[in-house]
């Protein structure tokens, strides 16, 4: 654990975020403004989309090199909880650091919003991509209705404390086998809609226009914008 993580007791409730933690937050760097903020999760995909999608205004850690942190168990039903569990749960071992956890997955409509929270651990606990993707196009195997979506929440919190929670999707369809390199997890068996190659063929900065974490991020963005104009009032 890093020396800005602290032991402490993990209900303890604290304050909230501060209008001074948005217009002058104690990450803030002098010379360039970024905001300080750390990313719960050591999926170095995400780290890179979410470092893509909120340019150079924002510095960005992930827990990549945090080695003694407890599990956390995402037991929501919904991807907000589990958003939200995330978020807090790390916000409260690094208190004065802005955090950011997201939780997402693909609904296939077919199999009635299948893998959805369970996405990541669809062929198993110790299943990957390449497996759960293979998973899916068992299921869907000769179904003609192959609609699906990926849907995004990011949760933001401080000091043990959620802040707010934003959320985006993208619509398309489930291809029937995989195509294309780029990306992680479902992309190479999901057409966005309005194109014909999967995200695993399409460019990062073609994801990035349109996709699920792409609208989450956004609205993150326009709230500390936001904040920030109302912390200046
Ligand atoms: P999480 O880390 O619990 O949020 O799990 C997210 C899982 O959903 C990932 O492991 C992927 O399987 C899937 N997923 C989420 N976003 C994407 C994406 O942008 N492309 C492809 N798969 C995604």
């Amino acid at each position: 654990m890093s020396s800005r993580a602290k032991s402490r007791d993990p209900d303890e409730v604290t304050l909230k975020l501060s209008q001074r933690d948005l217009s002058t937050p104690p990450g803030m760097t002098a010379n360039l403004g970024a905001m300080d903020l750390l990313l719960a999760t050591r999926n170095q995909h995400k780290t890179r989309e979410f470092g893509q999608l909120l340019g150079p205004n924002f510095t960005l850690r992930d827990l990549t090199s945090e080695r003694d942190l407890p599990e956390i168990l995402e037991t929501g039903p919904t991807f907000e909880e589990n958003a939200v569990i995330k978020a807090i749960a790390i916000s409260k071992i690094f208190p004065d650091e802005i955090v950011i956890a997201d939780d997402s997955g693909l609904e296939v409509k077919s199999l009635e919003g299948a893998p959805g929270i369970f996405s990541a651990r669809y062929a198993g606990k110790n299943g990957s991509d390449r497996r759960n993707v293979e998973k899916l196009l068992c299921e869907l195997e000769g179904a003609p209705e192959r609609s699906a979506r990926f849907r995004c929440v990011i949760a933001l919190a401080k000091d043990g404390e959620l802040i707010t929670t934003v959320a985006g999707e993208v619509a398309g369809r489930i291809t029937k086998s995989p195509r294309g390199e780029n990306g992680f997890g479902y992309d190479p068996i999901f057409i966005p809609e309005g194109f014909e190659a999967t995200f695993a063929q399409l460019s990062s900065e073609t994801k990035n226009a349109i996709s699920h974490r792409a609208k989450a991020v956004a609205g993150l963005v326009r709230y500390f914008n936001i904040e920030r104009r109302s912390a200046r009032k």
